[in-house]
């Protein structure tokens, strides 16, 4: 009894450390609703065997996702170690290691030239940051898809103004 109330005790410990910690990253935690996750990767025309990325990828819902309905390889891009082990855990234990990965480190450090599609849940200001990197490194016909936020000054050729989803083709 005792041991299960100091393993619940170090992971609650472990888990407000994390979300603190957090509040120094680019951009906090919020996830995507799942029907929004299959409306924006049906939004992003995701065929099988695509890579897509997803910059941010908490806990690692776009990712799975995007392999078990669309049938795609994914990248995932995740600085905060408490959401990166908890959705490897999650890849691992559904048996998608061999389609996903999921990356620690910063998405300004990823190298993007072999995405077919960006997914972008972030900040403004952040999605402005990126925009060189995006247009330096993704392949021509590469589809960046954003939610909540546009990319100010980029033209979209799908978007969802309700929900907040816009498609942008390099
Ligand atoms: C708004 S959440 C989106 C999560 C997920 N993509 C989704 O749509 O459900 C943003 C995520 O970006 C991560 N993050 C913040 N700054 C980062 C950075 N510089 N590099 C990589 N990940 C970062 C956060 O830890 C968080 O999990």
């Amino acid at each position: 009894m005792i041991t299960i109330a100091v393993c619940a005790l170090i992971i609650i410990i472990g888990i407000i450390i994390t979300y603190c910690y957090s509040i120094f990253y680019d951009v906090p935690f919020v996830p995507t609703p799942k029907p929004i996750v299959r409306r924006i990767l049906k939004m992003a025309e995701l065929k099988p065997d695509e890579l897509l990325y997803d910059l941010g990828s908490g806990d690692g819902r776009v990712l799975i996702m995007a392999t078990r309905e669309f049938e795609a390889k994914c990248i995932g891009i995740e600085l905060n170690l408490f959401r990166y082990a908890l959705s490897n855990w999650r890849i691992k234990r559904m048996g998608l290691a061999n389609q996903i990965k999921v990356i620690r480190s910063s998405f300004f450090e990823a190298d993007l030239s072999q995405a077919d599609v960006v997914f972008m849940y972030l900040l403004p200001s952040i999605n402005e940051k990126l925009k060189p990197k995006l247009i330096n490194e993704l392949k021509k016909g590469a589809r960046v898809i954003t939610f909540s936020y546009i990319m100010n000054g980029w033209k979209a050729d799908k978007f969802d103004d309700e929900l907040k989803v816009y498609r942008y083709k390099i």
